[in-house]
């Protein structure tokens, strides 16, 4: 059995391989490929190529199935709708893997559930693979999918191969990642790959309750290894749990990665932002899942004079370059953006990306062959009726349940984004000059500050907290903690995480400045004090004059907010109540405070620098004496 082929045809016998040849494969490819079938038991092989022609044979595929239906009011859009019970991401059931607990989640106080991640032993991850995978592909094709992430060319880029068994992921990542034939060509040379194992599974008794959308809700599980690049998913077919390159890939394995190699793996959006005098300016942003990235990252702003350019709108790979400057490539190919609240009046550019090439996820449908989601009221002609995201009737103002999941999304090719930016594949990545954190909060956080400094930054960073959504699992509208937007998606300890951005500073006399924002402040009658979307041009303003070093800020307990007067709010329809905005009730900053302290006393423990620690003494002192 030396040469590499006669094992592979040994396990492969009687497997017909319908697309592609797997003695072109690398032999580290064959051997990950040859592994898994011997595991999942596929009836049949797929190796993608990413061709059009490939594409449309499996939109046609699904388009038998049931699992998609055609859009004809626009061009080359389909809507999906999956199981009721896969419509989101499953954090409970997501896994890294490590020798040792501490490597993975900070150890927590006595008697205190952690929040920050779970670990799963290396044996246990063993065992639930053994369990789930043995034959769960019988019957099915596997799909041998490589992607990049990043453009195929660029330094910074990342290899994977995806095996699985849905068809809706091969075409889904086909818009998200760069898949396909350059990919394995790529590889021929031994490159390593990340090795990312998803199947929709089949329920243990063996009755799968929807047959165009078949999954295993009961049994779901996401699972890493960092120390072998592997990412195994099981159950869903949802995309952030099944488009493996993105959240299981650019963040948890990409953060371990990051760490090792001394960079920044990040749950942030990119922009580039021109001002009136011309001069352009890119910014990173971090807000939890549906807490406004996409809207932000395509923002049409209200502001004269100013031009947006989106670079990406979910994840950004950073680090400085040799001149101490930060740079940033978004690694994904397309968005896979929230559907509900985009509208020609909040997001007009999103509008015109997405009717065309694009797959819909739980969106609801209407009877001139196109979609509708809340927040399209204005945009469906009278007469139009409406289908629900489970296929049932929906009527306005009579029905009581959303027309589409408040997490259906749309899957769309970034090329066709109107304001892509020019730079958006450099492959040296842009030049990052400010960082933006940010989240849902109703009361007490203005509408923007900026950090002291790079430290007192982290510090924000790691104090974080926004109002559950959509997104994940969580019931209600609860305040939770959410460490630069990563607590889904850390890959390692969040105390390392904390002392790997801690370890930036030293690596440049450059430092973008640090801001935190909050579009969701709420006023006592409930609605929101500012009008966000467009709007937000007026605060990016404000922070784009903050990295000129214009006088415009004043100091405070919390940090630096805009000097009486100096936000611009010229033009602005409708009232805003400024001082309400930017009021910082002492009795909720105290509060806060210390509901911070209580976080990192509980969860973080040991594992807190003392850096952070300090930060947050020098905050509570600065609020005792405000
Ligand atoms: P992402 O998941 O972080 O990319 O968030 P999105 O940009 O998709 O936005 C999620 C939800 O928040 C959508 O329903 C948006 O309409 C809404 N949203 C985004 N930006 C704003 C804003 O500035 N103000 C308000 N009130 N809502 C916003
Ligand atoms: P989002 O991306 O941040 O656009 O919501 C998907 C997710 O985080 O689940
Ligand atoms: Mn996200
Ligand atoms: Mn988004």
């Amino acid at each position: 059995a030396s040469h590499p082929n006669v094992g592979l045809f040994n396990h492969l016998k009687g497997i017909s391989v319908i697309n592609g040849d797997l003695k072109s494969l690398s032999p580290k490819v064959r051997a990950y490929v040859e592994e898994n079938v011997d595991l999942c038991k596929p009836e049949k092989i797929h190796i993608c190529d990413g061709t059009e022609q490939e594409n449309n044979h499996l939109l046609n595929l699904m388009q038998q199935h049931g699992t998609i239906v055609p859009l004809p009011k626009y061009q080359n859009c389909w809507l999906a709708r999956t199981n009721p019970a896969d419509t989101a991401r499953v954090e409970s059931k997501t896994f890294i893997s490590t020798e040792k607990r501490a490597e993975t989640i900070p150890t927590t106080k006595e008697g205190i559930k952690g929040t920050l991640g779970n670990w799963i032993s290396p044996r246990d991850m063993d065992v639930a693979i053994k369990d789930r995978f043995t034959g769960c592909m019988k019957g099915r094709t596997m799909y041998i999918v490589p992607f990049s992430m990043g453009p195929v060319s660029s330094p910074l880029a990342k290899i994977g191969i995806q095996l699985t068994d849905s068809a809706y992921v091969v075409v889904s990542m086909r818009v998200m990642t760069r898949m396909g034939q350059a990919v394995l060509n790529k590889l021929a040379d031994g490159t390593d790959f990340v090795k990312c194992l998803h199947s929709v599974g089949i329920p243990a008794s063996g009755f799968v309750e929807m047959a165009s959308w078949p999954c295993d809700p009961e049994r779901t599980i996401i699972l890493h290894r960092p120390q072998n690049n592997e990412i195994v998913s099981y159950g869903s077919g949802y995309g952030g749990n099944s488009l493996l390159g993105k959240k299981c890939f650019a963040l948890r394995i990409g953060s371990t990665i990051a760490k090792r190699e001394g960079w920044l793996a990040e749950h942030m959006l990119i922009l580039g932002v021109t001002n009136p005098t011309g001069k352009k300016r890119y910014i990173a942003a971090a807000f939890p899942s549906a807490c406004g990235k996409t809207n932000l990252a395509m923002m049409t702003p209200s502001l004269p004079g100013y031009k947006i350019e989106c670079v990406g709108d979910d994840i950004a790979w950073m680090r400085f370059d040799n001149n101490g400057q930060l740079r940033a490539i978004n690694p994904e190919n397309g968005f896979f953006g929230v559907a509900p609240g985009t509208s020609n009046s909040s997001n007009p550019i999103a509008m015109k990306t997405i009717f065309k090439n694009t797959i819909f996820t739980n969106v609801a449908s209407t009877s001139d062959g196109g979609v509708f989601w809340e927040g399209m009221e204005d945009e469906v002609d009278d007469g139009v009726k409406i289908t629900d995201w489970r296929g049932k009737p929906w009527v306005k103002g009579e029905s009581n349940t959303p027309a589409a999941h408040p997490n259906s999304r749309f899957c769309t090719p970034a090329k066709q984004c109107p304001i892509i930016d020019p730079q958006w594949e450099a492959p040296e990545g842009v030049p990052i000059s400010a960082i933006l954190f940010g989240g849902r909060r109703p009361t007490g956080v203005p509408l923007v500050y900026e950090a002291r400094d790079w430290k007192h930054g982290v510090l924000i960073g790691a104090g974080m907290r926004s109002e559950a959504t959509a997104a994940a699992e969580h019931k209600g509208k609860v305040i939770m903690h959410d460490p630069f937007a990563m607590r889904p998606f850390f890959g390692y300890n969040f105390g390392d995480y904390l002392e790997h951005w801690l370890s930036m500073e030293k690596k440049s006399t450059n430092l973008p400045k640090i801001f935190h924002v909050n579009w969701f402040r709420k006023g006592s009658d409930g609605k929101f004090l500012w009008p966000g979307f467009g709007e937000n041009s007026r605060v990016l303003d404000w922070i784009l004059r903050r990295l000129d070093n214009e006088e415009c800020a004043r100091d405070t307990a919390i940090g630096l907010i805009p000097k009486a007067e100096s936000l611009n709010l010229e033009g602005l329809e409708g009232k805003v109540n400024v001082e309400e905005l930017f009021n910082l009730p002492k009795t909720f900053w105290m509060e806060e405070a210390y509901a911070i302290e209580k976080y990192f006393n509980e969860q973080v423990g040991m594992d807190l620098p003392l850096i952070i620690d300090q930060e947050l003494k020098k905050l509570k002192k600065r609020l005792i004496f405000s």
